[in-house]
């Protein structure tokens, strides 16, 4: 897929930098890129009564679906400790996964990456086989 991944990853870890994260420390980013080419940018955002709590992606993809983008084709994440290096991969949770898979369907790109040269790529339907997703709800014609 032709754009440029490293400038992606930059975007993800400026988002990281304002992650709210005064329970877990556990900082993340993520940049989401629309078929037309704009860059969203999310953090994960914490709660002092916990569940309420939003990952990176998600605020990333809420940002861009409300401002009317509702096509995308990459998404990047990264994910450190409170000041550590990437030691490990972040990948997408269970819950924005199914998110993402709503938008970005089998075909959506996620990179995890450790540092701008340093990531794995998936598509999202491997992260998430058989997603369950708005093809599903979908009616017969003359229903
Ligand atoms: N988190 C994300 O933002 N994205 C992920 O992909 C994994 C987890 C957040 C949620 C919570 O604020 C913290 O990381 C620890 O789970």
């Amino acid at each position: 897929m032709d754009f440029d991944r490293k400038e992606l990853i930059r975007a993800a870890f400026a988002a990281q930098k304002y992650a709210y994260v005064p329970y877990s420390r556990f900082w993340v980013g993520a940049a989401l890129l629309t078929q037309e080419g704009e860059i969203y940018t999310g953090c994960n955002i914490e709660c002092a009564s916990y569940s309420p709590t939003n990952c990176a992606e998600r605020t990333a993809l809420f940002k861009a679906v409300s401002e009317g983008k509702h096509k995308f084709t990459a998404i990047a994440v990264v994910g450190s400790v409170q000041g550590q290096q990437n030691a490990l991969i972040t990948s997408p949770c269970g819950v924005c996964r199914q998110m993402l898979y709503e938008f970005g369907g089998d075909d959506l790109l996620v990179i995890m990456a450790k540092s701008e040269d340093d990531y794995q790529e998936m598509r999202l339907g491997e992260l998430l086989p058989l997603g369950f997703g708005p093809r599903n709800l979908e009616q017969p014609a003359d229903s």
